[in-house]
C-alpha cells in the first residue's frame, strides 16, 4: 500500500494536542506498522515521566535522550512514528525526518491546541504557564516554520476529529501510491 520511501517508516509532527498519538495509533493499526511513541519510548526505558525527567534532569537532557532513542530507532523500517513536539528542534531529528520516510504535519493553530489541552501536568513547557495560549503561541511562533518545511504533506486539523485527520492521511498514501 505505501510508496517505496514510506516503506521506511511514517512520521507525524506537530506541536502538543495535534494528536499525532491518538492518531498515530490508530493509523499503525491500519497499515500494520509498529506504533512508536517517542515519549512513551523514553518513559519506558528511562522508567521516569518526561515531567519528572524535565525536573530532575532538564530539557537539555531531555532532548538528547529523544535525539539519541530516535536516531537509533528510526534505522529499523516498517514504524509509524509519533513524535514528541520538539522532535523538530534538532538537526539530527530533522535528518532522519527527512531521509528516513514520509513525514506529516498535523497543524493546528495555538487557539485550537489551547481548546484541546486539559491537562498541563504531563507537559513540561506547559506547566507553569497562566496563560496557555500565549505560551502555546510562542512555541508554535518557534517551530512552525520547522515543521513546515520538513513536512512531506500538511494535514489542517483545525476543523477535523481525529478519525478524519487518519482518513485523509490514509488517502493521501492510497493517491500517492497509486501514482508509482
Ligand atoms: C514537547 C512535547 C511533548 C514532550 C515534551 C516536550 C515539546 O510531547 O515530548 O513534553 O517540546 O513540544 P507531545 O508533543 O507528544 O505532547
Amino acid at each position: 500500500m505505501l510508496t517505496s520511501k514510506s516503506t521506511e517508516n511514517l512520521f507525524l509532527i506537530g506541536m502538543m494536542g495535534s494528536w499525532k498519538s491518538t492518531v498515530g495509533r490508530k493509523l499503525a493499526e491500519a497499515l500494520k506498522l509498529e506504533f512508536i511513541d517517542t515519549d512513551d519510548a523514553i518513559e519506558e526505558m528511562t522508567e521516569m515521566k518526561v515531567a519528572d525527567i524535565f525536573r530532575e534532569f532538564g530539557e537539555e537532557k531531555f532532548r538528547e535522550m529523544e535525539t539519541a532513542f530516535f536516531v537509533e530507532k528510526a534505522k529499523q523500517k516498517g514504524q509509524l512514528f509519533s513524535t514528541g513536539g520538539g522532535i523538530i528542534l534538532s538537526a539530527e531529528n530533522r535528518k532522519v525526518l527527512q531521509e528516513n520516510g514520509i513525514t506529516f504535519l498535523l497543524d493546528a493553530t495555538p487557539q485550537t491546541l489551547a481548546n484541546r489541552i486539559h491537562n498541563t501536568t504531563k507537559r513540561p513547557l506547559l506547566s507553569d504557564s497562566d496563560n496557555l495560549e500565549e505560551r502555546l503561541q510562542n512555541i508554535w511562533n518557534d517551530r512552525h516554520q520547522l515543521y513546515i518545511d520538513y513536512a512531506d504533506h500538511v494535514i489542517n486539523t483545525d476543523n477535523l476529529e481525529p478519525p478524519q485527520v487518519l482518513a485523509e492521511i490514509l488517502n493521501i498514501l492510497e493517491v500517492s501510491n497509486a501514482d508509482h
